[in-house]
């Protein structure tokens, strides 16, 4: 496409406002929006109310949705039944942000370093969800209108869950919500330079489980032989959910349903520049063990897996404390790849935990939460316009790729709103997501604000 004078003035505004952009990305970081942890949920509220003030300064109508969890943050602005409408969905809570002292400042005083911004939420999702309101204050500035018409949603709890978004698309049945397309911002380029249209996630199961023993905690020199150590058994628990020799899930059934891997698709795989030393390096480890038979990459993006999130119980302050504790417990989860359905992983999480629970303690399993993985569809004028818009801005035709991580309300979209679901992400690989230290390069800020002005742009051509 041509870039026409309008959106060289669009250009124009972004770079006349781009310190504005930024300091108001740095107040939005500002506040913790843990939603998992429920100490933080006035900032969780405090924050939905931000993004609510921001889109109305941006033009768009704009409103705060009470739900049972946090809340949702509604917005549209309407142009014309001629035009298509766009569903913009990005989350506004974050990561817990602990391990602290491995942060360079805290993580809610967002710190320029070297042309990037360091926060908690810089890229995952804040940075890149507030790319799309500023590319719509931007056109509403510049042109008085937009391209296509917008809708806006954006939830406080994909990070624990998101049960309450899942529920609200659900009800909404595609009314409130009915659109042409989902645009979402919430993954990464597959490198610098390199866009990449995300078209399948992971679903995930996500348990906890506790390991009761003695009724307090005892002399282990008076006790230890005698009864079972709770933590001991947890330890056993947790080693039996895989087989270290093939790096496979031993849970029962785990894999009934795996969808098998494409043999084309396992050939894209392939192709895709993958260093396995450099990755090693960067990640600080000397090896990638995994599931056999499977690449690193195919274990991140098509293969489901098991991974042990937190262990306490006992004692771990600093020194010795000889005790055999009363209990233990261990927050686990399974990625999981489409077809495989979440409440009958969990269930044979929770079988295969009872069937391996040594005698002289009782497990207890709760899931936290679940979500379905996904495969999206590929092709379309909307699909068009994002690979182009993607490749506009960053110079590179887009690879398309399955990402390993999880948003679990893409799946409901798909199922209830029957319109392309778009994975249209602006982070970069090593932006650090859910580790110390977060960031987003600010190139890709403003990158991601360009981009969604020329694919609105495009998705404004396909009127009818
Ligand atoms: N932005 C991530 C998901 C993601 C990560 C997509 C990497 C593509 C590449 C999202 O905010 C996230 O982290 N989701 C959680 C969801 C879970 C708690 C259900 C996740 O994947 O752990
Ligand atoms: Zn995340």
């Amino acid at each position: 496409m041509i870039e026409t004078t309008e959106s060289r003035d669009v250009l124009a505004t972004i770079e006349r406002d781009r310190q504005r952009y930024l300091d108001e990305l740095r107040d939005y970081l500002r506040i913790p929006s843990i939603s998992t942890d429920p100490e933080y949920a006035g900032d969780v509220a405090r924050c939905a109310a931000f993004l609510r003030d921001r889109m109305e300064e941006a033009g768009l109508s704009a409103e705060i949705l009470p739900t049972a969890g946090h809340p949702l943050v509604y917005a549209e602005r309407f142009e014309s039944p001629q035009l298509p409408t766009v569903l913009f969905y990005g989350h506004y809570d974050v990561q817990p942000a602990d391990p602290l002292e491995e942060w360079r400042h805290d993580p809610f005083d967002p710190t320029l370093e070297d042309g990037r911004l360091v926060a908690r939420g810089a890229t995952d999702d804040k940075g890149q969800s507030y790319a799309h309101v500023k590319a719509v204050e931007a056109l509403l500035a510049s042109r008085g209108r937009l391209p296509a018409n917008v809708k806006f949603l954006v939830e406080g709890e994909e990070e624990s869950g998101g049960a309450a978004i899942e529920r609200f698309v659900r009800e909404d049945g595609g009314e409130r919500l009915a659109c042409d397309c989902v645009v979402i911002s919430d993954s990464s380029m597959y490198a610098p330079g390199q866009p990449a249209m995300v078209i399948g996630l992971r679903g995930m199961a996500y348990m906890e489980l506790e390991v009761r023993g003695p009724e307090r905690d005892l002399h282990s020199g008076t006790y230890g032989g005698a009864v079972a150590n709770p933590l001991n058994a947890l330890a056993e628990i947790l080693a039996s959910l895989k087989d270290p020799a093939t790096g496979r899930v031993a849970i029962a059934g785990f894999y009934d349903d795996v969808r098998p891997l494409d043999p084309e698709e396992r050939r894209e795989l392939a192709q895709l520049p993958f260093d396995e030393e450099a990755y090693e390096a960067d990640l600080g480890v000397d090896a990638l063990p995994g599931e056999e038979g499977y690449s690193p990459l195919e274990r991140v993006a098509v293969r489901p897996t098991c991974d042990v999130h937190g262990i306490w119980g006992g004692y771990s302050g600093p020194g010795a404390k000889t005790v055999i504790p009363a209990r233990g417990a261990a927050k686990v989860s399974m990625r999981l790849v489409p077809d495989q359905r979440p409440e009958r992983v969990a269930k044979l999480f929770a079988d295969h935990v009872r069937r391996h629970t040594p005698p002289g303690v009782t497990a207890e399993v709760v899931e936290l939460h679940r979500g379905e993985g996904v495969v999206l569809a590929t092709e379309g004028p909307y699909v068009e316009a994002a690979m182009a818009s993607l490749q506009e801005v960053w110079g590179a035709p887009p690879v398309r790729v399955r990402e390993g991580g999880s948003i679990p309300v893409v799946n409901t979209f798909d199922q209830v709103l029957g319109v392309p679901v778009l994975l249209m992400g602006f982070g970069l690989p090593d932006d650090r997501l859910h580790s110390p230290n977060e960031k987003i390069d600010l190139a890709q800020f403003y990158g991601g604000i360009h981009c969604t002005v020329r694919f609105l742009d495009r998705v404004g051509e396909l009127a009818e």
